[in-house]
């Protein structure tokens, strides 16, 4: 029989395994998608003094990745968030998925999925992202296209572009999309 001092061993290692990925309509999935951001541009890589809001946050969609516990939200572990620039020309920017959850179940993946998807059902015609050149690879594997070379913020990234026949518009980004279970060998 388990004793109480083992099953608590067991609930410290237990990580959830189900996420969705969606846009944000609640006040908690914006104010930790927030957190999350400060925790990685700010505290990890250093891109940012403090805070990494800017003006493009009045009018950009945050995206989400929550955790669920028993079928029910618990927390954001990851986040993106995609805005409009002019007709048919949309950017996603600030992608982040919480150190502990990285190669974990898709999460990056999943959301960099909807982000293209939703914009696209939107009448996006041209997907951008600079991303940071350790990150290229990632997005390859996820039919974007690198269109330059370039360096923001002192630190080298790539101008991509999404090939949006990968990316079928979602009309629904409110319920989103699960993230797939990873594949136990
Ligand atoms: C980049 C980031 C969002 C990726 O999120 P993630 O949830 O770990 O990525 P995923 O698990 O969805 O990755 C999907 C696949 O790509 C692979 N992958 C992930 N990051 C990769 C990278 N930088 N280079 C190459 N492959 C990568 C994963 O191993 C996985 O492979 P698999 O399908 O064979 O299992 C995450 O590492 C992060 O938040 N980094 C810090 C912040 C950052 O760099 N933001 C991006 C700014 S452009």
């Amino acid at each position: 029989m388990l004793s109480t001092e083992t099953l608590c061993e067991l609930s410290q290692d237990y990580r959830p395994c189900e996420f969705r990925v969606k846009w944000a309509d609640s006040a908690w999935e914006i104010t930790q998608a927030r957190r999350l951001r400060r925790d990685v541009f700010c505290d990890e890589q250093q891109v940012f003094a403090g805070d990494d809001l800017d003006a493009i946050d009045t009018q950009a969609k945050t995206l989400v990745a929550v955790s669920q516990l028993g079928g029910m939200p618990d927390q954001v572990v990851g986040t993106v968030r995609i805005h409009s620039e002019e007709p048919g020309l949309w950017w996603g920017s600030r992608l982040a998925v919480d150190a502990a959850f990285r190669q974990h179940g898709r999460i990056g993946a999943t959301l960099i999925r909807l982000a293209v998807s939703s914009a696209h059902a939107r009448g996006c015609r041209i997907f951008l992202a600079h991303v940071q050149s350790q990150n290229t690879p990632l997005f390859k594997r996820l039919h974007w296209q690198a269109l330059k070379q370039e360096s923001l913020h002192g630190r080298p990234h790539d101008l991509m572009q999404a090939d949006l026949v990968h990316y079928p518009p979602c009309y629904d980004p409110i319920s989103g999309y699960p993230v797939p279970r990873r594949s136990v060998a």
